[in-house]
C-alpha cells in the first residue's frame, strides 16, 4: 500500500501561498498598469512585489508544506512576519522614493534590513529544521 501524495503534504503552507498568489495579482496589476501607461518608474516595485512576494512567499509555502518540521517551528513564524511586515512597507516607501520623496529613503532602508533578515532566518529554518 502506498501512502497517497496528499498525505504527504501538510497544509502548513497553505497561508503563504494564499498571500502569495495575493502578491502576484498586486504586482502583475503594477505591470498591466506600467505596460497600459507606457510609464516604467515603478519597475523595481513591481519586480520586488512580484520575486519576494510571490516567488519567494510561494517557494517558501511549498517548502514548509514538504517540511512540516521547518514550517510549523517558531523560526517559520519569525520568518512569516518578517517577511509580512517589510515587503509592504518597502513596496509603498520604494514607490515614494522612485516618486521623489528622498525624505522616506530612512524607511525604505530600515524595511529592507528587515526583509533580509527574514530572509535569514528562513536560511536558518532551513538548516536547522529540514531532516531526512
Ligand atoms: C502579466 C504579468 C506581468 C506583466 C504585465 C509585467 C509587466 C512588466 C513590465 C511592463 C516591465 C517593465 C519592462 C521595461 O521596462 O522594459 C516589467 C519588468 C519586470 N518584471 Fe514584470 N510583468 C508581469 C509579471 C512578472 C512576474 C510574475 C515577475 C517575477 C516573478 C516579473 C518580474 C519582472 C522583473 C524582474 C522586471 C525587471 C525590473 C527592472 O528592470 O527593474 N514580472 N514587467
Amino acid at each position: 500500500m502506498h501512502a497517497s501524495p496528499r498525505t504527504l503534504i501538510s497544509p502548513v503552507g497553505i497561508v503563504w501561498l494564499k498571500l502569495a498568489v495575493l502578491y502576484l495579482i498586486v504586482g502583475v496589476g503594477l505591470g498591466i498598469a506600467m505596460g497600459a501607461s507606457e510609464n516604467f518608474t515603478m519597475r523595481p516595485v513591481h519586480a520586488h512585489i512580484n520575486l519576494l512576494g510571490w516567488t519567494t512567499m510561494a517557494l517558501a509555502g511549498l517548502v514548509y508544506s514538504v517540511f512540516p518540521e521547518a514550517g510549523a517551528s517558531r523560526l517559520a513564524k519569525i520568518h512569516f512576519w518578517l517577511n509580512n511586515i517589510s515587503l509592504p512597507v518597502m513596496a509603498i516607501a520604494l514607490a515614494l522614493v522612485l516618486s521623489g520623496a528622498r525624505q522616506v529613503v530612512p524607511v525604505l532602508a530600515a524595511s529592507e534590513i528587515l526583509a533580509a533578515a527574514g530572509i535569514l532566518v528562513f536560511a536558518a529554518n532551513i538548516f536547522l529544521n529540514l531532516r531526512k
